[in-house]
């Protein structure tokens, strides 16, 4: 699709592979800037930090009261301005991309009424949230047909978490993920002041990390890739290439999603600076761990806090992901500015796991790949909508094995329960690994036995592969907890 050459960026020292034939037609891109490219002297677009993080806006809800706040979402076609004189149509919430983010408190409802003015069906799912399952948007039942709209109805009733929605039509989520349809659901509770986190201001920042390519003339490149999935060339985060953000010298909170397809990321800050992991998918560590990388598999989340008062004004700290290709290495960078702020204080401990009930069952998951007709299954089986594969009973724990028998990585996430990690490859797991989690990534040929506990609904909800390109083509099947 591309003509690839390699443009070295000199300030940075980080290589940057993109097509040439982009450049020299950005370079004369209706904003005007002077063409012709020539390597090294004009900044190509794809170079990192020329822009500023963009910070998606908090969606305003239409009604609040104490117990319960509204909010309307109207689903549209758009354009936003990724590359500068260029409009990337996209599909977003509100028509923009990443869609708004809502914030959410613990012990208050949160009603959306989603409305679908695409071309497209559409279903609305909140990855995370424990909700009924007319609310999950996971099934088939629920989808939105075009012109029409539906209500979704989030109790609130988990702890603190980053949460995030995003599409899940059976069969185009890869599509539309990468078309826009992604956003942050941040919910809060009181652990937040507890334990002195930053929550909801400026210092309490969420990144939305995702890769793109681009066609010529700016439009979002998409291709389904059976085997790796689709992977861009291009690092987004909060819609913006490998952007830049200004800090102050003070103690950060910053939320890591990765919204990618397909994409693997392993972030490292500046020289190998500690981050201090304080939450995983489904919320607090019991303390916080301090780690130099911060893996992320897609839908993946970490919350780490960041205590820049430690680097002086004027300092400037890439963010990379180490297992990218030079392209794609470089996420965004902090610039440190201001007066050295107070001391941060990181919290020693948060707030307790909780415990499992005693194992109800044990399930084995086999994830395979057929040839004929080319799918990813699981157990050996397609996705079908009406064939409900497990039954487990609402307030039990059961051990779900997930063992990878195929070439690639899987991404596995279950919908309508939260799990904890107790075995990888047979051993214990440590650190991070211990948190509560709703997605895990399974390696070629590794075997990871996580507990899910059904604790919050009774009712359908699938789990698959969150490799997009690889649970629309069939790695997705479904279980019914049973009242
Ligand atoms: Cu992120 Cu089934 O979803
Ligand atoms: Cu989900
Ligand atoms: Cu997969």
């Amino acid at each position: 699709m591309t003509r690839r050459e390699t443009l070295w960026h000199g300030a940075t020292g980080i290589a940057l592979i993109c097509s040439f034939d982009k450049v020299a037609r950005l370079a004369s891109a209706p904003s005007g800037k002077p063409g012709p490219a020539r390597r090294g002297e004009l900044a190509s677009p794809f170079d990192p930090f020329q822009v500023d993080l963009p910070r998606p806006p908090v969606l305003q809800p239409v009604h609040t009261t104490a117990t319960v706040q509204r909010y309307e979402i109207a689903m549209r076609e758009a354009t936003a301005e990724i590359l500068p004189g260029y409009e990337t149509p996209i599909m977003g919430y509100q028509g923009i991309f990443p869609g708004p983010t809502i914030r959410a408190r613990r012990g208050r409802r949160t009603v959306i009424r989603q409305t679908n003015e695409l071309s497209d069906h559409v279903s609305v799912h909140l990855h995370g949230g424990l909700v009924p399952e007319s609310s999950d948007g996971g099934l088939h039942d629920y989808h939105i047909a075009p012109g029409a709209a539906r209500t979704y109805y989030y109790p609130n009733e988990q702890p603190q978490s980053t949460l995030w929605y995003h599409d899940h039509v059976h069969g185009m989520v890869g599509e539309h993920l990468n078309a826009g349809l992604t956003a942050f659901y941040v919910l809060s509770d009181a652990d937040d002041r507890k334990y002195g986190l930053p929550s909801g201001g400026a210092r309490d920042v969420p990144l939305m990390i995702q890769d793109r390519s681009f066609l010529d003339d700016g439009s979002f490149a998409y291709a389904q890739n059976l085997g790796a999935g689709f992977f861009g060339d291009t690092i987004l985060v909060n819609g913006a290439i490998a952007p830049r953000m200004r800090v102050q010298r003070r103690l950060y909170r910053l939320r890591f999603l990765n919204a990618s397809n397909a994409r693997c990321y392993e972030l490292v800050l500046g020289n190998n600076r500690p981050m201090h992991q304080i939450a995983t998918d489904g919320g607090l560590l019991p303390a916080p761990v301090t780690r130099r990388r911060i893996p992320l598999a897609p839908a993946e989340r970490a919350e780490v806090l960041v205590d820049f008062s430690q680097f002086s004004a004027g300092s400037q700290l890439i963010l990379r992901n180490v297992i990218g290709e030079p392209s794609t290495t470089a996420v965004m960078r902090f610039d440190v500015a201001g007066k050295a702020g107070k001391r941060a204080r990181i919290p020693k401990r948060l707030g307790k796991l909780g415990k499992l009930p005693p194992t109800a069952a044990t399930q084995d998951v086999t994830l395979n790949f057929q040839d004929d007709p080319a799918e990813w299954q699981i157990n050996g089986m397609g996705f079908e909508e009406d064939r409900i594969d497990w039954h487990p009973q609402l307030g039990t724990a059961e051990v779900w094995r997930f063992i990878n028998d195929s070439e690639h990585a899987h991404p596995m996430h279950l919908h309508g329960c939260h799990f904890r990690v107790v075995a990888i490859d047979g051993k214990a797991p440590t650190g991070a690994d211990r948190g509560w989690k709703d997605t895990v990534h399974v390696l070629p040929g590794q075997t990871i036995a996580v507990k899910p506990h059904f604790k919050q609904y009774a009712g359908r909800y699938v789990m698959h592969c969150h490799t997009a390109e690889h649970s629309d083509v069939a790695m997705m099947a479904i279980m019914e907890i049973m009242q």
